[in-house]
């Protein structure tokens, strides 16, 4: 067993941790260039936290333009051990209702507009990625998630779609009739991939805040739609975030799930 070091990765609606002690805004250098933001670190019930606004205070960084390695980097910098992000998303079913929680465990990746690996030309690697979240720290976020007396879904296929606009009707039945995804976002991905890469355990809460637009029901997405729900789900998502340490005291090293092995065998290029 060993100490945790929690990464909260904050979405839309998250902007700060409540009841960090020792807390400072950390500026962080990376050589993919500089986080979303700087890192707020500090202790919660004990245990290390560090917290990062994925876009940015004031929401700055569209899903695009998010540093996803600077961000992956700065926090394994940090001595994080477990990420657990944070998003709001798009529900495809109708048991997923606004205002529940998805503890997210597969995903479809249809991003294309961004740099999805710390790997390339000069390092060639092919990290494992049938399971893309780590089943105990997803235990652990269902746990807090659960604690906060919000409805939980324990499992759901993610579908990382590029945006900034959201979904034609066509490409909403096509995900959830099709492909079978139950949540829509703009941000689950290469979030995933490189938390991966960096050998962190990484768990992801998709916090729902419209149908889409495939419910027939229901008025199709737009802004102000996506912002009432978190307006009234932000308190759900920072209580979760408080629960963490009470779920999180003891790491089990190493990582039953493999994540913090995942380069082990993942490296093609030959050493020098
Ligand atoms: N974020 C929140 N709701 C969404 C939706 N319907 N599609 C993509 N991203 C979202």
């Amino acid at each position: 067993m060993s100490e945790p070091v929690i990464g909260i990765v904050g979405g839309s609606g998250v902007y700060q941790i409540e009841g960090l002690e020792e807390a400072r805004w950390q500026a962080v250098d990376t050589p993919w260039g500089p986080p979303s933001d700087e890192i707020l670190t500090g202790r919660l019930g004990g245990v290390r936290m560090a917290f990062l606004p994925r876009h940015g205070r004031g929401h700055v960084h569209a899903p695009s333009e998010v540093p996803f390695r600077a961000n992956i980097d700065a926090l394994k910098r940090l001595g994080v051990t477990d990420v657990v992000a944070v998003s709001a998303c798009g529900s495809f079913r109708e048991e997923m209702a606004p205002g529940d929680f998805v503890i997210v465990d597969q995903y479809i990746d249809r991003t294309f507009a961004r740099a999805k690996s710390f790997f390339g030309t000069g390092c060639v690697a092919h990290v494992a990625f049938s399971h893309p979240t780590c089943a105990r720290l997803s235990g652990a976020a269902a746990a807090a998630a659960r604690a906060t007396g919000v409805t939980v879904h324990q499992g759901g296929t993610y579908l990382a779609m590029e945006g900034p606009q959201f979904s034609t009707l066509a490409e909403s039945r096509m995900y959830r009739e099709v492909w079978g995804a139950d949540v829509i976002g703009m941000t689950g991905m290469p979030e995933a991939k490189l938390a991966r890469e960096a050998e962190l355990c990484y768990a992801s809460v998709a916090m729902v805040t419209d149908y889409d637009c495939w419910h027939p029901g229901h008025d199709a997405v737009d802004v102000a739609s996506v912002i009432r729900t978190l307006t009234l789900n932000s308190a759900n998502a920072r209580a979760l975030v408080t629960h963490l340490p009470g779920v999180l005291t003891d790491r089990p090293t190493p990582c039953p799930c493999g994540c913090d092995r995942a380069l082990e065998h993942a490296v093609m290029t030959a050493p020098d």
